[in-house]
């Protein structure tokens, strides 16, 4: 937990440098005190960040109180001082006395990027800009971020791969990519042009240092002489990772601001893979310049979690054991591994969205109420969640692959019959799976994850089905099936975002007929807005140093510790895959384990 400063701590001259200027918030303030103790030693860095106006958070306003006090002692300190000297009038020379309240501790190459307010750059190199993520998710993010004037006035993005391309065909194969949002149209064209202009190429291998010097010297020129802060995108495949951290570490890193690497899964494919990988990545950098990221976090609605459950009253009392039956997390593609066969062949659907994704979602969802909105809190509470979970059991989880299958005339592929992968691949295009949390809150309520590709709709889904209403007065106007009359929380991630709660009612008229309505919170019906995606948010969380949605090492070692046993035995004992046609609902494996749990999926309830 960080410590907030003394009240006359931003005044003594023993203190770290705190800065007022625009582009740093109060939790800024705060952060940084804690990190400024970390030796800054491997890939240099710093932790102080650039904070853009897109992100006014929480914390800042749980934090306010507090800190504003604080600075205002300060400000009322500094204000004697200046006017005492006569020697701060405007604005400008007010901040700049701000800024030199405090010189900092530091050793003098490592220089406040925020204390220089606009002298700092941020330069973005996404490692892998020719693939496909690269130009499906994160340069689109970077240009509605720069479109929303989210990042830092200076700032340059950097291409690297392999892959021979001038600073122009970069641009070209961008600009096909990039879009404006719908409530944005104004302008785009314009704002591309601008976006553009600071994107550039350098074309190298990832284990030459020799290139990582020349892209540093590229780096350079843009930055010229501003504190330089670099942001690395791992956009490429993993076993690639460590080369690109050496060289980058060794020849590209920041002389004088911080360096971050945001990692792409996957993190290794089981638990002793992972800890390579993460040693490995260790050896040239610290944890805190690690940004594993998992996009889920970054969605809307995973984000909307906490605050649903911790800023209304009337969920959190029920959000336990005593009155939540079970929870169902269901992740399904309407679409195959189509292009993609080759890299998912070696993880399979388990490791490809349930570790990660489904089960980052879980933690948020049942961890306790954290000590703050600080991202350490939050990833303490997690990973104790992970760490409560019961070994998952092989008879608790079924595994499905698509086959090829024709409808109206037209043919849809199975798995196998994509050319990068083995005809006999027994790889699981499908799961499901009864997982449990071994805690006070949670004992006994099953949490039921299904996952698959090529299913007959695409959605992301939370569903919270509560439990029975004892001794119901109404329970013979309900009808035969008294699950049908519980409640239900849904919390649908995608698509069409929406938070709706299935109540009982009495159909208007003179019988007394009950019927089942939802009470629902449709995003796009209450907010004109169009939702950012998941990379957006990330992209300018990492730009920022907020960790909070990104993977800390001890909760990726959890995540792998449940689940690679499992996994483990599914591979030794060579498990078939149940075969479900493409476009279909999956496996009626799934049901019949949900049924083994009391439990029936409510995504295939007859009001879908
Ligand atoms: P790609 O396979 O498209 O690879 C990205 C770039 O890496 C390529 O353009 C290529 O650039 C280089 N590259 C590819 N294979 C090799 C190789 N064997 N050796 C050296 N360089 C290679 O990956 P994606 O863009 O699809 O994904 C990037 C990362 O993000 C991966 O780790 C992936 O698992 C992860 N990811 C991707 C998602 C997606 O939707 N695509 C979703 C979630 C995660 P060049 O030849 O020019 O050097
Ligand atoms: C990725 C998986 O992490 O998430 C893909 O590797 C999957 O297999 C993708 O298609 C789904 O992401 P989204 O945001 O489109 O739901």
């Amino acid at each position: 937990m960080t410590a907030l400063p003394s009240p006359n701590h931003c005044c003594s001259s023993s203190s770290s440098a705190y800065s007022l200027n625009s582009s740093i918030g109060i939790r800024q303030i705060q952060r940084n005190i804690p990190f400024s103790l970390i030796p800054q030693k491997k890939f240099g860095f710093k932790n102080v960040s650039f904070r853009s106006k897109c992100t006014p958070s929480l914390p800042e306003a749980v934090l306010m109180q507090d800190v504003v006090s604080k600075i205002l002692s300060c400000l009322g300190a500094l204000a004697t001082k200046l006017v005492a000297t006569n020697e701060a009038s405007s604005p400008k020379e007010l901040k700049e006395g701000l800024l030199t309240v405090n010189p900092p501790e530091e050793d003098e190459n490592t220089v406040d990027s925020d204390a220089k307010g606009d002298d700092s750059t941020v330069s973005i190199t996404i490692v892998g800009a020719s693939g496909d993520l690269a130009k499906k998710k994160i340069f689109p993010a970077l240009f509605a971020l720069y479109y929303e004037d989210c990042l830092p006035e200076h700032f340059t993005i950097f291409g690297y791969a392999r892959s021979k391309m001038t600073d122009a065909e970069l641009r070209d194969m961008v600009s096909r990519t990039l879009t404006c949002r719908i409530d944005k149209r104004e302008n785009c064209g314009e704002k591309m042009e601008q976006f553009l202009k600071r994107c550039f190429y350098h074309s190298g291998n990832y284990d030459s240092e020799q290139n990582f010097t020349e892209l540093d010297g590229k780096l350079k020129e843009h930055e010229a002489g501003r504190v330089s802060n670099r942001l690395f995108y791992l956009s490429i495949p993993p076993n690639i990772f460590v080369d690109a951290v050496k060289c980058a570490s060794r020849s590209a890193s920041s002389a004088n601001g911080w360096t971050r690497v945001i990692v792409e899964k996957p993190f290794g494919r089981d638990s002793d893979s992972s800890a390579a990988l993460t040693r490995s990545l260790k050896q040239y950098l610290e944890e805190e310049q690690i940004f594993r990221i998992d996009h889920y976090l970054g969605k809307e609605l995973v984000e909307n979690l906490s605050v649903l459950r911790f800023s209304n009253l009337i969920f959190e009392p029920l959000w336990s054991r005593k009155y939540i039956r079970n929870v169902q997390l269901i992740f399904s593609e309407d679409f195959g591994t189509e292009g993609r066969g080759g890299y998912f062949d070696h993880y399979g659907i388990i490791r490809d969205i349930m570790q990660n994704h489904l089960l980052q979602i879980l933690a948020l969802f049942a961890m306790e109420t954290p000590v703050s909105l600080d991202a350490e809190d939050i990833r303490n509470e997690k990973v104790k969640v992970l760490r409560s979970m019961r070994p998952i059991h092989v008879d608790d989880v079924v595994v499905g692959q698509y086959k090829g299958h024709t409808r109206g005339g037209q043919s849809y592929p199975g798995y196998t019959d994509d050319k990068t992968v083995p005809e006999d691949s027994l790889t699981p295009t499908f799961a499901a799976a009864a997982l449990f949390i071994d805690n006070a809150r949670w004992d006994g309520v099953p949490f039921l994850m299904k996952a698959g590709k090529a299913l007959h709709d695409r959605r992301a889904e939370i569903r919270v089905q509560f439990r029975h209403v004892p001794g119901n007065l109404y329970y013979r106007n309900s009808g035969t099936d008294p699950d049908r009359a519980t409640n239900e929380l849904v919390i649908r991630v995608q698509p069409d975002e929406a938070i709706y709660l299935k109540i009982n009612n009495k159909v208007p008229g003179l019988g007394m007929r009950l019927d089942r309505s939802n009470l629902n919170l449709l995003y796009k019906a209450r907010y004109a807005k169009e939702i950012p995606d998941a990379y957006e948010r990330l992209v300018l969380d990492a730009i920022e140093g907020e960790r909070r949605l990104f993977i800390r090492s001890d909760e990726l070692d959890a995540a792998w510790s449940l689940f690679t046993p499992v996994l483990k035995e599914i591979g030794e004992k060579k498990v078939i895959p149940e075969y479900y046609p493409y476009g279909s609902r999956g496996p009626v494996g799934a049901h019949y384990l949900a049924a083994r749990h009391n439990v029936k999926w409510g995504d295939v309830g007859v009001d879908e």
